[in-house]
């Protein structure tokens, strides 16, 4: 993957695209909003002496995955999909290692390191979700397929 640097190079836009579909309306929605947050603070971290905003997108993006994980479960459990429990510790895990991210960058005490470690985020970020959301979520697909896309 193209390394992005501030201003100088860009990554190919992030996008939800239809191959990620886990054909349910309400997950893939949720899935759209999570990689919109993760956009933005790509934009906010081209100002790295902006670490207030930075840290506000953040957080955005926390309590948007709280709530589109806590959907996600619910639904898994109403179809019964026998592997909730287990998709639900994966949650957490991505949960804290976001926390941990913004931790990160809030113990910066300059907008250099911030610049320094803003690469690495990027791609943490989109890894984070895609990751997740192609392998983790696609096996809940099945049992989705069982019920009609506007299914909550
Ligand atoms: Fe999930």
């Amino acid at each position: 993957m193209k390394k992005i640097g501030l201003g100088k190079e860009f990554l190919v836009a992030f996008l939800w695209r239809k191959i990620m579909s886990v054909g349910n309306d309400k997950i893939d929605q949720g899935h759209r909003h999570l990689i919109c947050y993760i956009n933005t603070i790509e934009l906010v971290l081209q100002n790295p002496k902006e670490k207030d905003l930075i840290i506000e997108a953040l957080e955005q993006l926390q309590t948007t995955t709280v709530k589109n994980f806590r959907a996600e479960e619910a639904i898994q459990r109403k179809i019964g999909y026998p592997h909730t429990l287990h998709h639900r510790r994966e949650h957490e895990k991505l949960l804290r290692q976001l926390n941990d991210v913004i931790k990160k960058i809030d113990y910066c005490r300059n907008p250099d390191e911030i610049t320094n470690c803003a690469p690495d985020l990027v791609i943490f970020l989109r890894n984070w979700i895609v990751d997740h959301v192609l392998h983790e979520d696609m096996l809940v697909r099945p049992f989705l397929a069982r019920y009609p896309k506007a299914y909550s």
